[in-house]
């Protein structure tokens, strides 16, 4: 039998919660499908603040070391807010574990299923086959990483800098990512810049034409402005399959993928690196789009098919375990279709808890 070596970092907020309900679905599909979990728990986020002093400490590093993925829940929360920004739980643990360990390419598969359209805030005629497209973000580049500062200037204002910046490689190795990503699906790609104004973006645009071209001409890639992509998004997504863009870009675009599917309670994200694990697959992180919920945190009321759908992310993409990730993915479909939801998703239907989604996605597991 296998057995899966991951980190489980719940963070703050709804994380705990889901996470919860997320590891007893990957037991039951270990029970069906054949593996065990060896799964240790660290502290990240504004809970390893308050039990370490720092948001991401040393002995939570090196969990992550030691496994072949983490499972990571979501961080921050008003009680940190007040902390400097460099201290803050957002940047000094989730923007500092991507770069601890490169996890350079962000999948967010924005999925709306058609049982669920209603949810969804377009019409029904802009959407009448749900939506189905996957953003690729870089993640480790960038205005999120460029150098930053505030000074005072002589006139005794404040003035703030964030660079911008982006090497030919940095696009090259995500452009093969969203190859990769259109190969198995509909060899249809959107990237997406502002070539017209940033400097980054001419480069980007330059270096992805040029690579595509040379590694995958047959994939049919469009460019498009940013300002444009977030209002095409909108107006008609269908347009849409694969939609490939850098750091800051994909930070927005992703979660209006978010909002047209629904709710961010459903969007999973796998953030792979080039660092394999011992299984000779990609070592990644895996974590729901929608952040701690501090307005819901600690009422069991969140969905928790975000962190279901990451930990089976993290079966197909760490684990090589298809199967049961399909199975898995086909568990929270069959349950949403059911009717049985939790009230981000349940649009006039009597709503149930965090426990009871996970009760009911684990019925339709069997
Ligand atoms: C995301 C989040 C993060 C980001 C925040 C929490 C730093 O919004 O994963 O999209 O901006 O990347
Ligand atoms: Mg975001």
């Amino acid at each position: 039998m296998q057995t899966l070596t991951f980190a489980v970092l719940p963070g703050d907020g709804i994380g705990p919660e889901v996470m919860a309900v997320a590891l007893r679905v990957l037991e039951q599909a270990g029970q069906r499908f054949d593996f065990a979990l060896d799964a240790t728990h660290a502290d990240i986020g504004g809970i390893a603040i308050d039990n370490h002093g720092v948001a991401f400490p040393d002995s939570t590093h090196k969990v992550c070391e030691d496994a072949d993925a983490i499972l990571f829940g979501s961080v921050g929360g008003p009680k940190w807010e007040s902390l400097p920004p460099k201290e803050q739980p957002e940047r000094a643990s989730l923007l500092a574990i991507r770069k601890a360990f490169s996890l350079y390419a962000n999948i967010r598969p924005g999925l709306l299923y058609e049982e669920i359209a209603d949810a969804s805030p377009l019409k029904r005629e802009r959407i009448p086959e749900g939506i189905d497209i996957v953003c690729i973000r870089e993640l480790t580049g960038g205005i999120y990483f460029g150098d930053k500062s505030t000074t005072r200037l002589d006139n005794g204002e404040e003035q703030a800098i964030d660079t911008m910046v982006y090497k030919t490689s940095e696009i090259e190795r995500i452009a093969q990512v969203a190859i990769d990503t259109a190969l198995a699906r509909g060899k249809r790609v959107t990237s997406v810049d502002k070539a017209n104004v940033l400097e980054c973006s001419v480069l980007w645009r330059k270096v992805v034409t040029a690579y595509f071209a040379k590694h995958a001409p047959e994939i049919e890639l469009d460019h498009m402005y940013v300002d444009n992509a977030a209002m095409q998004l909108a107006r008609d997504p269908d347009q849409f399959d694969v939609l490939f863009t850098e750091n800051m870009f994909g930070d927005i675009l992703s979660d209006e993928m978010g909002i047209i599917c629904g709710s961010l309670g459903m969007l999973a994200s796998a953030s792979l690196g080039a660092r394999k694990n011992r299984l000779d697959r990609p070592f990644g992180l895996y974590e729901p789009s929608g952040g701690t919920a501090p307005d819901i945190a600690g009422q069991g009321i969140a969905n928790p098919s975000a962190q279901i759908l990451s930990a089976a992310l993290m079966l197909r993409h760490s684990f090589g375990l298809h199967e049961a990730a399909d199975a898995i993915e086909t568990a929270v479909r069959s349950t949403v279709k059911a009717g049985i939801r939790t009230a981000d998703i349940a649009f006039g239907l009597a709503s149930v808890g965090s426990e009871a989604m996970g009760e009911a996605i684990l019925k339709h597991l069997d």
